[in-house]
């Protein structure tokens, strides 16, 4: 900004050397007052011009009237008589369009002024060494003018873009946090309310057993305490054959029995993690939706889709499962390694979940 209204300044030094031309001329007394005043509007609407955009917010038509008064208010002091050296102000006229308008109209119009002024000053008796270097200058200043636009155009695009590419990763962050969140806890405090509700039942009769549940309960809080620090650090890294271990406890709570097919297949890791997010998400909503006597997990391996089945035996309403944060985020989990999710009541009761994943060979 400084250095732009800096730049404009030292610009415009070259403006003043046509105005003592002015008072030097035979020109009237009258048309040399105008011609002043004219001189004065031009380089107001110059500098309005070139700072537009900074604190001035020119719209685009206004833009085209003030370039338009940059070109015909030269073309008028030199009709009343000004000095040839006011040819100068054309130089101003196109590095004002070149920083204000689009490349290709700003390249026309430089070409065109510089035919212009060439034409019309060796039309009015300049010398030709004049006129070389007044259509040298419009063509040089207005295409380095053009430009220096492009490349300020270039930059804030560049910025823009990096802005949001910054926001997307922030974004992108802060979904991986909430979706593993929610299902850490989610499942976590979903056995711990189980455990702690069986505790309860059992104080009375079997004080033994009730403790045991109890100290599950301790060690699931205290395991879901470490598992929320490192996912909200961002390395928290969940393995299959352990969502394994933890659904097959959680649904012996429940009473739920519980059968596992597959659980010696090799996935690659990212398939694991996503399989192990789903059987965990998975057997957490057979614990809380189903009301089931029987879980099934199977895990396969073939032609190139590792697949994975949650299913249970449970009274899954046949009406269409009202959208959970659960299910939509394992979508997004199987959708990043480009795999689908179909989850939904099975024809002959119970609830079914299916996550495939291709897997490369
Ligand atoms: N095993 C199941 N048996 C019966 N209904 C189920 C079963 N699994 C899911 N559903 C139904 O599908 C819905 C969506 O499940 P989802 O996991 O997305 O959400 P949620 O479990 O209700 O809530 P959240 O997972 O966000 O805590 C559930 O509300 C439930 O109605
Ligand atoms: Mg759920």
């Amino acid at each position: 900004m400084l250095r732009l209204t800096a730049g404009v300044g030292v610009g415009l030094l070259f403006i003043v050397g046509p105005v003592s031309d002015l008072y030097r001329s035979s020109m009237g007394t009258a048309r040399v007052a105008v011609t002043t005043v004219l001189w004065i509007s031009f380089v107001a609407l110059y500098v309005l011009t070139m700072r537009a955009g900074y604190r001035l917010r020119l719209g685009p038509r206004a833009t085209l009237v003030f370039i338009a008064a940059l070109l015909v208010l030269p073309i008028v002091m030199l009709s009343l008589g000004a000095p040839g050296s006011f040819a100068i102000l054309f130089v101003y006229f196109v590095a004002a369009a070149g920083m204000r308008l689009r490349a290709d109209a700003a390249l026309v119009i430089v070409v065109a002024t510089a035919v212009g002024v060439g034409i019309a000053a060796t039309a009015t008796g300049s010398k030709g060494d004049a006129v070389a270097s007044y259509v040298l200058v419009i063509v040089a200043i207005g295409t380095m003018m053009t430009a220096f636009n492009r490349q300020i155009r270039v930059n804030r695009e560049l910025q823009a873009a990096r802005h949001e590419l910054a926001r997307f990763a922030v974004t992108d962050e802060r979904l991986r946090i909430a979706r593993d969140l929610h299902d850490l806890l989610g499942h976590s405090l979903s056995v711990i309310n189980l455990k702690s509700e069986l505790a309860a039942k059992l104080i009375e009769t079997d004080a033994k057993r009730a403790a045991a549940e109890l100290a599950d309960v301790q060690a699931v809080g205290r395991q879901a305490l470490a598992e929320v620090r490192e996912a909200v650090q961002g390395y928290r890294q969940l393995a299959l054959v352990d969502a394994l271990a933890g659904a097959q406890s959680a649904l012996a709570a429940a009473g739920i029995a519980y059968e596992v097919d597959g659980a010696q297949v090799r996935l690659p890791a990212d398939v694991d993690e996503v399989f192990a997010w789903a059987v965990r998400e998975g057997t957490t909503n057979v614990l809380r939706h189903s009301g089931a006597a029987h879980c099934a997990v199977r895990i396969s391996d073939r032609a190139g889709e590792a697949t994975l089945v949650v299913e249970d035996d449970g009274a899954a309403s046949s009406q269409a499962a009202p959208a959970g944060s659960g299910l939509a985020g394992l979508s997004e989990r199987a959708a990043r390694l480009r795999g689908r999710l179909e989850a939904g009541p099975r024809p002959d009761g119970g609830f079914r979940l299916q996550l495939v994943v291709p897997v490369s060979q």
